[in-house]
């Protein structure tokens, strides 16, 4: 069975190969690579030298599977993901998978539950989200940018059926591209250093690798391409847009596709952020080619002179356009019917302050959200499964934050004093670039979530140096509510013994109050008995588990 495959394979490879070397003297630079696809098994962790540049070989890198990037990750709505992390580092370690909404603590990468050197843990959780370009990386405790940028990364892709049906491109015509700018001495070692100044302003670098491919090229048809873009950068904010200046279609943000496609020819993507794009290729005559890159803006905050810095125009991968278009890809006008909850849901708003710590001479720098650096430990915040929350994330620093929630996706509702929300705004997003000086207000919707969660600035020198907080969302309990004459009964399970039971007479907005009395223990279950008044009465109950 196996046999005939390899044999057509086989096959197919002796007819490309003479075509590709007698095609290759045109092109400058380095093929794209394109990392294998998994749906899961191990994921080994180890510290390695590979050769990233053609000649050169460049020491301590950090891969997983062998790669930077690692494999992709690819699975099915609805689909188990499996996973065993094996720790082969000399050192603490823990992926988190950005953007997927799996259950919190060691399953979503919390720092608090990085294994040491040498050792496994395996993770668990089906994948209910919606089809969208996803990604994981290191998220150790202080560690997160060293390791990070040493390469341990890759991507997450998620599929369902709904979006298969769309007709985009798809095949070779749909190029994940995770991209990330590294700094590569003379002889092309990656050292992780940052100075003082860098942990202010983030660790820059000189080149864009593009799925660890410096100075990448792709041989393209004149056809249309769907490009998953992901900034796996430690701290450079991407402003993308084509060299020819060309317009394309943003179809996608952080969380899957967006309501219909937003033409456009530049859009911010910073670090943490997906956006997926489809390009036209017709626009460029066979022969010619045309490169995806980041264009340049100019830096806030400390700038360093000589040094690399943000706003620097940076090539990501150039396309060569080699014969006319193949592939049936479309784009079709609407995408997705996103449904997010209206601002009313919104049962409290919280308030998320970034600032950088004032320097003290000998100290290392340090990141703050509302006046405090991380700490593993704390759950600064609780809440409920099934709510709706605003938040407002005011940047009081002089350089930018992408902010980044994980367990769950929500809604850009402003940025206050801007008119209208941008385009790679709109969506589902799971991180935002919040500038300096600006307050941005999120609605943030918490469905799939449950346990111990962070969020953070994926700046990852500002992560490192305190900028995240840990938060849990507790589970809201299923109870049984019966009506017996004049009074109400809740009851839910023994097991769930810490609890708050809340009534509120109305809904969307409602007014949680809590129930008066005590409940009883009755053949396993608590049971709560609360008078009835007149018209409706809801009931909440919430739990810690
Ligand atoms: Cu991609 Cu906690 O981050
Ligand atoms: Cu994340
Ligand atoms: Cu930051």
């Amino acid at each position: 069975m196996n046999f005939t495959r390899v044999l057509t394979l086989s096959a197919v490879l002796a007819a490309l190969l003479p075509v590709s070397s007698m095609a290759s003297s045109h092109f400058t630079g380095n093929p794209l690579q394109i990392p294998p696809t998994i749906n899961g098994g191990t994921l080994t962790i180890r510290q390695q030298a590979l050769s990233i540049w053609p000649g050169f070989t460049s020491n301590n890198l950090v891969t997983v599977n062998g790669g930077i990037p690692g494999p992709t990750l690819r699975l099915s709505r609805g689909q188990n993901f499996t996973a065993t992390v094996a720790n082969q580092l000399s050192e603490p370690f823990i992926m988190h998978w950005h953007g997927i909404l799996s259950p919190g603590g060691q399953a979503d990468g919390h720092p608090a539950n990085a294994v040491g050197a040498g050792q496994s843990y395996s993770v668990s959780f089906p994948v209910w989200q919606q089809a969208g370009t996803y990604w994981y990386h290191a998220h150790t405790d202080m560690l997160t940018g060293k390791q990070a940028y040493m390469g341990a990364a890759g991507m997450f892709i998620v599929d369902d059926p709904a979006e298969a049906a769309l007709g985009l491109p798809s095949g070779d015509h749909d190029l994940p591209l995770l991209l990330a700018d590294k700094r590569p001495t003379a002889t092309k070692q990656l050292t992780y250093a940052p100075t003082m100044m860098e942990v202010m302003s983030g660790y820059f670098g000189t080149e864009i690798l593009a799925n660890g491919t410096p100075a990448a090229y792709h041989v393209v048809d004149q056809g249309l391409y769907r490009l998953r873009l992901i900034n796996a950068s430690n701290a450079r904010i991407f402003k993308i847009g084509l060299s020819s200046g060309a317009a394309f279609q943003l179809i996608a943000n952080d969380a899957g596709l967006l309501d219909a496609p937003i033409t456009l020819s530049q859009f911010w993507l910073p670090p943490g952020s997906r956006a997926e794009i489809v390009v036209n290729f017709a626009t460029v005559p066979v022969g010619g080619n045309v490169a995806l890159r980041s264009l340049t803006f100019p830096a806030t905050g400390m700038v360093m002179p000589g040094a690399p810095a943000q706003g620097t125009q940076m090539d990501a991968v150039k396309f060569y356009v080699e014969r006319a278009a193949t592939g049936s890809g479309t784009v079709p006008a609407m995408l997705r019917h996103n449904m997010p909850p209206p601002e009313s849901a919104s049962q409290r708003t919280r308030n998320f302050v970034l600032d950088a710590a004032p320097m003290v001479m000998g100290q290392p720098m340090e990141h703050w959200i509302n006046g405090k650096v991380f700490n593993a430990a704390a759950v600064e915040f609780t809440v409920n499964s099934g709510e709706v929350e605003t938040w407002s994330v005011q940047n009081v620093s002089d350089e930018g934050h992408p902010f980044h929630v994980h367990g769950v996706h929500f809604r850009v509702l402003q940025r206050v004093g801007a008119a209208a929300v941008p385009a790679e705004d709109t969506g589902w997003k799971d991180t935002v670039l919040v500038n300096a000086g600006e307050t941005v207000r999120l609605l943030v919707r918490f469905d799939l979530a449950e346990g111990e969660y962070v969020l953070h600035c994926h700046n990852l020198e500002h992560e490192d140096s305190g900028m995240m907080m840990s938060f849990a969302v507790r589970p809201t309990a299923q109870p049984v509510i019966q009506t017996q004459s004049s009074t109400v009964v809740i009851s839910w399970p023994q097991a769930v013994s810490t609890y708050t039971l809340e009534t509120s007479s109305t809904m969307a907005p409602a007014s949680w109050l809590p129930v008066s009395g005590s409940p009883t223990l009755a053949a396993g279950l608590w049971q709560h008995s609360a008078p009835v008044t007149s018209g409706r009465a809801f009931f909440r109950l919430s739990s810690e588990r």
